[in-house]
């Protein structure tokens, strides 16, 4: 029998492959649709916790058929990496023929995870923000605050933002680069107020934490503003949840994982997940005075929808490095 090879794509590869964002979010569009419609399969992500606290490590496997996309993505968050000059976030991702299940690839999935997780959030905005949002706060100015940004410009005519930092430096820097690479009128602001007050859409990017610090309160989101929740409910008082008239999620079984672990102990009850909007089974924004939010939590299939393009173009491009199985 032949030897089997995979190939190997580095960080610096995948990023070399340069996947616009606008097709990342027209396949978590397909794959959402395939989930809305019950095509999908993706079990419940198993994990460890070495160190404890807030450290895990993630097996996240999915199926969608529609892609031909099979695999295993196996990422980590660990808290305190950061007083070793070392990412929160790492890991691999396995990509599987679908007709021999054999592995095709192995690539680093730092890039995709930033990029998936902007994308979820502009596809939840295409159904649940107004379409003519043009200002944007942005709170945690760091990878989310920038891949947040690049994905709802995609959709949205976008031509302000408010960055919000708990380091000003931070959330300075990122204005400027945000002005010159998106042709936008992007300023620091001082406080979590001025990034939530008079923007169309708000993006909490901040750290994950099981029992929020309620910075934001009733009032500050504005009627027909949307909001994507990218740190879970780590920012936001349960009275200004409650304003919400459509609260969603990428994942019900996952957010019920999530509440059984600690996490989003006092939010509304979901109106509909992601696959159900995509796919039409629950109607999006309704008029232009709803307040809508999503806290997306971060599915397999995000990864899953991704990977396989990455895949195609590497081998196009002639990018990775070719190893034995
Ligand atoms: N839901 C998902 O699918 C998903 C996927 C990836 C990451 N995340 C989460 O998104 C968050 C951001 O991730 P990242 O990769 O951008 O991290 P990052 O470290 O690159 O950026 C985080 C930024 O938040 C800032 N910050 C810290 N506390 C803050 C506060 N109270 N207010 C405002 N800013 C604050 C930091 O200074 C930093 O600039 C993390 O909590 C991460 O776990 C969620």
């Amino acid at each position: 029998m032949a030897e089997q090879e995979i190939l190997y794509l580095s960080q610096k590869d995948v990023v070399a492959v340069d996947l616009p964002m606008s097709e990342i979010i027209r396949a978590l569009e397909t794959a959402f649709r395939e989930k809305g419609e019950g095509r999908t399969e993706m079990p419940p992500k198993p994990g460890i916790h070495p160190g404890g606290g807030d450290n895990f490590i993630h097996a996240m496997p999915a199926y969608i058929p529609a892609l031909k996309a099979a695999g295993i993505k196996w990422v980590s968050g660990f808290t305190e990496n950061f007083k070793r000059g070392l990412p929160y976030i790492t890991g691999l991702l396995i990509l599987n023929d679908v007709e021999t299940g054999l592995p095709l690839a192995v690539m680093d999935c730092v890039w995709i995870t930033a990029m998936r997780t902007g994308a979820a959030t502009a596809l939840s905005a295409r159904f649940l923000a107004r379409e003519d949002s043009s200002t944007v706060g942005i709170l945690g100015c760091g990878v989310q605050g920038r891949t947040n940004l690049e994905a709802l410009k995609v959709l949205f005519p976008v031509k302000k933002v408010k960055a919000y930092d708990i380091d000003p430096a931070i959330s300075e820097a990122y204005a400027d680069r945000m002005s010159e690479r998106f042709d936008i009128e992007a300023t620091a602001v001082q406080t979590p107020q001025e990034a939530v007050k008079g923007s169309d859409i708000v993006v909490t990017a901040g750290p994950i934490l099981k029992k929020p610090h309620r910075t934001i309160l009733p009032g500050w989101l504005e009627e027909g503003a949307f909001a994507s929740l990218v740190d879970f409910d780590s920012y936001w008082h349960p009275d200004a949840m409650k304003e919400i008239a459509k609260f969603c999620t990428d994942d019900v079984a996952q957010l019920l994982h999530y509440k059984g672990a600690g996490y989003f102990q006092d939010i509304p009850p979901v109106y509909a997940d992601l696959g159900e909007l995509v796919s039409g089974v629950k109607a999006g924004r309704e008029n232009a005075r709803e307040r809508t939010m999503t806290a997306n939590l971060g599915l397999a299939i995000d990864d899953m929808a991704v990977a396989p393009k990455i895949y195609e173009r590497a081998l196009e491009m002639g990018i990775g490095v070719r190893l034995s199985l």
